[in-house]
Parts: structure tokens; C-alpha cells; sequence
């Protein structure tokens, strides 16, 4: 087989073979083939699309291009949550306890933020002591004793996707349906979910900008899943404004708790329960997803969400007693406020320029270097569609240093206020097989 080859039939819109395509990402992730050979057949495939068949096969490649996860050892059906990435979301934060509370097995890989978005190991690390450092055996042990466990990206899992995304990157075709489907699908599967479950996020914060992209982003991973064998579903919801009110590591792990407790926001509360009706439904703890609402909201209510969610911090080494005095978080020396210039309703949140504004006060990296402060970040005092007057809070940034200047500047770019403004719906629709 040659590469030459390949790179020629997928140029005249023929579809590979499963052997072609199995050839080509084993052949490179070996460093057998230049990157000038994949480059031009990356850019065959932005201009010619892959068909369905040719999608499942380039996920698994990439899944069999390194480690998987075996969770086989787990009880139960295993069912992951990924998110494409968003702004002050914590919605993992709130939805492994949550789920676990049920009995639904959280077997979790996460990873760090980077730029506007915040990752889950970061926010968790807020809480004293809590690390991811877990032998395999011990993951496998706490999922199955107490259903919730989260453990850091292992470094062998997909390396064809690494390779082929860094390339990605530097020829222009980032932006391309199926080879972001199998990107992400192809991570999930190699970390050993037997469910998927995706929120793909749209608007400003997102990385799909429109409900366009974003539904068919979505479409397109759900039918992978399906033709691999992994039931998947997916939820596209709003990220033209941040989620909750809380951006930044301690701020969000308090914003968790306060959800977890059912005193949530309203946007982040109405998500985490979408979601997670979806997943205790597929992983059989409930007949329906009304049902699965109501038994949410009930360990909500009656605490166990939280005593979960505790008893995961300890398990992995965290000062669990948080939950109860979220006050020990890391705290910010200063609390500064960004009074409204103008009366009306807030208009617009840009939820990624937001998601900066955090990162420049030290609670996100620009690069993966960076260190980041866990108690620093932004509380918004206002949601679109809020009314406001002038002089009155629009968001408080919580510092280590006094002068914010360029913070300040950064969020009255990009919070508007019209004369008027209408909430922005959350769910923009649901995706099934
Ligand atoms: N996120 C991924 O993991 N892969 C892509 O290709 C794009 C976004
Ligand atoms: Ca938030």
C-alpha cells in the first residue's frame, strides 16, 4: 500500500477503505509517513468529507493507535460526559457526585484548562489535598465502592490523534466535521466509555460558533457512536455567556457545591439536570428521563449529592470538610468590583473574551506551562437579560493583586447593556440516535 495512493483517491472523492485508512494512521503515528504526505491528505479530506464508514474507521484507528482503558472490570454500564469546552462550566464538577449519587459508575479522565476554558483536575485541586494520582487498581476499587473517581489524562492514550492534531493545526484544517468527530469520539472510547454522553456547546465561548456547526458537529459524532457500538446522545446548550456565575477554580468548586445542595444558578442547575437525566437513563438507573429528573432533584435535596461528592474529595485525598465550610477554599485578598455604566438589561456576555479576562488575572494558562492560582477568578453579578442600573455591580473580580486595570477594561468590552434584552434559551436541542 502506498500513501501516494490514498492521498490521490480521497483528492478524486472515492471513499478509503478501512485497510487505507487503518495503513495510513498506524503507518504515521510510527513516523513512517511525513507529515508534508498527511498533510495533503488531511486537506483531501477538509475539501471531500468522509462518509459514515469511513468516520468509524479513523476512530478506531486513532483508538487503537495507543493504551485504552479496560473500565471492564467496573460494574456497570460506564457512561462519559465530554464537553466541547466551555466558560465557567461547571457542570463535571456538579454531575460525577450527582450521577454517582445514583449509582451510575464515574470513571473518570480529565485534564487541565488551557486559554479561556477551564479543566476539571484544576478546579479540583482547589480543594486542599486532592490529587488524581491513582494506580489503576485503586480507580477501578473506588468506582466500584463508591461509584466516582477521577483520574489525569494517561499519556499513551490516542498518540495518533496528538500528532494528527497538532498537524492539524498548522494546515488549516482544524475545522473539519469528521475529523473533529473522530477526534473526540476516538479519546472517549480509548479512555473506556461503554456510553457517551456530549454537551457540544455553541455561541461565542464555544469552539462551534453557530447552531449550525454545532448540530452538525454533534450529528456526526452521535452516528460514530453508534457505529462503533457506543450508545450517544448529545446536548447542544448556550455558550454565548458564561455558565453560572462562577469563572475560576475555587470560585467554581464553591458554585458546585451550592448546586449540588439544589441552590444553584438557574443555567447551570437546568443543565446538569438535562445531562444527567441522559446518563442515569442510559446507564439503566432509570426507566425514563422524567424519572431520572425527579431522582436527581431528590439527592439534591436530601443531601446525598453532597455527602458524594464529599466522599469523593476524601477518597482522593481532599479536605472534604469544604463542603460544609467552603469558606477554607483558597481565598482571594481582594474583592473588586465592576460597577454598570449605563442603565437597561445586559445584552451580551462574550463568554470567551470573559474567559480571558479570568485567565489574565491568573486563573487560567495562556500556556501549558503556566501556573495558575486557584483562588483567583470572577463572579458575575448579572446574566444577560438581567436589568441593571447604573453604578450597580456587574461582575466582582476576585485578586491576589490591586491593580485590575486591564481586567476592568476587558469586561466592560465585552458586557453589553440595551434598552432591552431577553434570557438566551440554554438547550438548543437534543440529539439522538
Ligand atoms: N477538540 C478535539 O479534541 N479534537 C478536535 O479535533 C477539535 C477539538
Ligand atoms: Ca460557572
Amino acid at each position: 500500500m502506498r500513501m501516494v495512493d490514498i492521498i490521490s483517491k480521497k483528492r478524486d472523492g472515492h471513499e478509503l477503505t478501512t485497510e487505507e485508512i487503518n495503513f495510513f494512521i498506524k503507518e504515521y503515528t510510527v513516523g513512517n509517513i511525513p507529515d508534508y504526505q498527511v498533510s495533503a491528505l488531511l486537506m483531501a479530506i477538509y475539501f471531500e468529507d468522509m462518509t459514515d464508514q469511513e468516520r468509524a474507521a479513523m476512530t478506531m484507528a486513532m483508538v487503537n493507535s495507543g493504551e485504552t482503558i479496560d473500565l471492564s472490570a467496573i460494574h456497570g454500564i460506564k457512561v462519559d460526559k465530554h464537553s466541547t469546552g466551555g466558560v465557567g462550566d461547571t457542570t463535571t464538577l456538579v454531575l460525577a457526585p450527582l450521577v454517582a449519587a445514583l449509582d451510575v459508575p464515574v470513571a473518570k479522565m480529565s485534564g487541565r484548562g488551557l486559554g479561556h476554558t477551564g479543566g476539571t483536575i484544576d478546579k479540583l485541586e482547589a480543594v486542599k489535598g486532592f490529587h488524581v494520582e491513582l494506580t489503576k487498581d485503586d480507580f477501578v476499587e473506588l468506582v466500584n465502592r463508591d461509584k466516582v473517581a477521577v483520574i489525569g489524562q494517561s499519556g499513551n492514550l490516542t498518540p495518533a490523534d496528538k500528532k494528527l492534531y497538532a498537524l492539524r493545526d498548522v494546515t488549516g484544517t482544524v475545522d473539519s466535521i469528521p475529523l473533529i468527530a473522530s477526534s473526540i469520539m476516538s479519546k472517549k472510547i480509548a479512555a473506556g466509555a461503554d456510553a457517551i454522553c456530549l454537551d457540544v456547546k455553541t455561541g461565542a465561548g464555544a469552539f462551534m460558533k453557530t447552531d449550525e456547526e454545532a448540530e452538525n458537529l454533534a450529528k456526526a459524532m452521535v452516528r460514530i457512536g453508534h457505529n462503533v457500538g457506543r450508545k450517544t446522545m448529545a446536548v447542544i446548550s448556550d455558550m454565548s455567556q458564561p455558565l453560572g456565575y462562577a469563572i475560576g477554580n475555587a470560585l467554581e468548586v464553591k458554585e458546585a457545591i451550592d448546586t449540588l445542595k439544589g441552590e444553584g444558578p438557574e443555567d447551570l442547575t437546568e443543565l446538569v439536570l438535562v445531562l444527567g437525566s441522559q446518563m442515569v437513563v442510559l446507564a439503566n438507573q432509570a426507566e425514563n428521563l422524567e424519572e431520572a429528573r425527579e431522582k436527581l432533584i431528590a439527592v439534591m435535596k436530601n443531601g446525598k449529592a453532597l455527602q458524594k461528592f464529599k466522599q469523593f474529595l476524601e477518597n482522593q485525598g481532599g479536605d472534604g470538610s469544604i463542603v460544609d465550610a467552603p469558606e477554607k477554599l483558597p481565598q482571594a485578598k481582594y474583592q473588586i468590583e465592576v460597577p454598570a455604566k449605563d442603565e437597561g438589561f445586559v445584552s451580551e456576555i462574550v463568554a470567551d473574551e470573559i474567559g480571558i479576562a479570568a485567565m489574565i488575572l491568573g486563573a487560567g494558562r495562556a500556556t501549558k506551562e503556566d501556573e495558575i492560582d486557584l483562588a483567583v477568578g470572577l463572579m458575575l453579578r448579572k446574566k444577560v437579560g438581567d436589568a441593571v442600573k447604573i453604578g450597580e455591580p456587574l461582575v466582582t473580580i476576585f485578586s491576589n493583586r490591586e491593580d485590575v486595570e486591564a481586567v476592568k477594561t476587558k469586561i466592560y468590552e465585552n458586557i453589553r447593556i440595551s434598552d432591552e434584552a431577553k434570557t438566551p434559551t440554554l438547550v438548543h436541542k437534543i440529539i439522538t440516535e
